[in-house]
């Protein structure tokens, strides 16, 4: 859990630089408020409750994984500026909060907050495999179109999984997701996943592509028939073939089957364009660190996230005058 070398704090320090830098620059365009960095396109957010399979046997009674049920805010979102159409860009993000979770949480300054997050996305591998090459990637990806080219012809497990992530996605209710990097459970190690449960259909063949249709159709389905996702766990294995450190790394779900262990049910007529709202979910602040110990993040991504989520979500709701807090109940 503890930052494992100078080299790691270095690429943290340069991460939280750049995370910043690229906050501060992408605030220009929008609407005078301090965005995200990353994930900044909202696609919409829903209530939710997270229910636990029944029976769940002893061994996964850990953590969160023992309470019957928690209700929880959701935000979808698109790796990119809201200006941007959703057929140019497929990478899609869940962030899960339930809330009125008891204990300790890891979060510098939030250890009494009452809320336990999952963030996914919709990707099983990330595309770099540590903070070090994750602040190389970030660097290259903002100096020149040539440098950044140049980057990805020596990087080619990267530039495969930038591939593999480009594809099309026909609405949020239907990506599967992945946590892509792992996370204690007890004394073990998992990855979550969370699936679209039986009965979420696909769209017609006359559904619409605007350049913001995943949000409409999010709108039109969770007023008309919610949503139901199972939430799954995958449990490391094999150290040597489910490594910790190295995030390309996909881990095979022959050599670990994926468990069911909840549901998360978005429930039938919730609107997403209710006044306020939006940017009240906006306003939240998801991170892997708002966890208990029991669910600790692992590896040196999530090691790097730590202070970067932090430090992104402080300063956007310092800016924006929202006070830096958790949420009880009602957002
Ligand atoms: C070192 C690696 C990473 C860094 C530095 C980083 C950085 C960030 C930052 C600064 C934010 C905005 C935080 C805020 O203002 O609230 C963010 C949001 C997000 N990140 Fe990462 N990230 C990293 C890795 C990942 C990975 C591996 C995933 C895969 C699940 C991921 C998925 C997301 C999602 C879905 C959001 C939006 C969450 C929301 O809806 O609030 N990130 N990231």
């Amino acid at each position: 859990m503890e930052i494992q070398s100078e080299r790691e704090l270095a690429a943290i320090t340069r991460l939280k630089d750049l995370f910043l830098g690229l906050q501060a620059e992408r605030y220009v365009d929008i609407d005078r408020r301090v965005q995200r960095p990353v994930f900044l396109k909202p696609q919409g957010h829903a209530r939710g409750v997270f229910t636990l399979q029944p029976n769940l046997p002893e061994e996964l009674r850990i953590g969160v994984f023992t309470q019957r049920e928690f209700s929880a805010w959701v935000r979808f979102s698109s790796d990119t500026v809201p200006q941007v159409p959703d057929a140019a860009n497929s990478t899609l993000g869940l962030a899960i909060k339930l809330l009125g979770v008891p204990g300790r949480k890891l979060l510098e300054g939030e250890g009494q907050a009452l809320t336990h997050d999952f963030v996914l996305q919709n990707h099983d591998v990330f595309f770099s495999d540590d903070a070090e090459a994750f602040a190389d990637f970030i660097e290259a990806s903002l100096s020149s179109a040539e440098a950044f080219e140049e980057f990805l012809a020596s990087h080619p497990a990267t530039d495969a999984i930038l591939q593999e992530m480009a594809k099309e996605e026909d609405s949020v209710l239907l990506a599967r997701y992945s946590s892509t990097v792992p996370y204690a459970f007890g004394n073990r190690f998992v990855k979550y996943a969370v699936r679209p449960g039986r009965g979420t259909r696909p769209p017609g063949p006359q559904a619409e592509r605007g350049p913001d249709f995943l949000r409409r159709d999010l709108r039109r389905r969770l007023l008309k028939d919610g949503a139901h996702f199972d939430f799954f766990l995958q449990f490391q294995k094999d150290p040597e073939a489910m490594p910790l450190e190295k995030a390309t790394v996909r881990w095979s779900e022959e050599l670990s089957p994926l468990i069911k262990v909840a549901t998360l049910v978005l429930p039938a007529g919730q609107d997403i364009d209710t006044p306020g709202q939006p940017e009240a979910i906006d306003n939240l602040s998801f991170s892997p660190w708002h966890a208990l110990e029991v669910h600790a993040p692992a590896g040196s991504i999530n090691r790097a996230r730590r202070a970067v989520y932090k430090a992104s979500a402080d300063y956007r709701r310092r800016r924006n005058h929202v006070p830096i807090s958790e949420p009880l109940e009602a957002v």
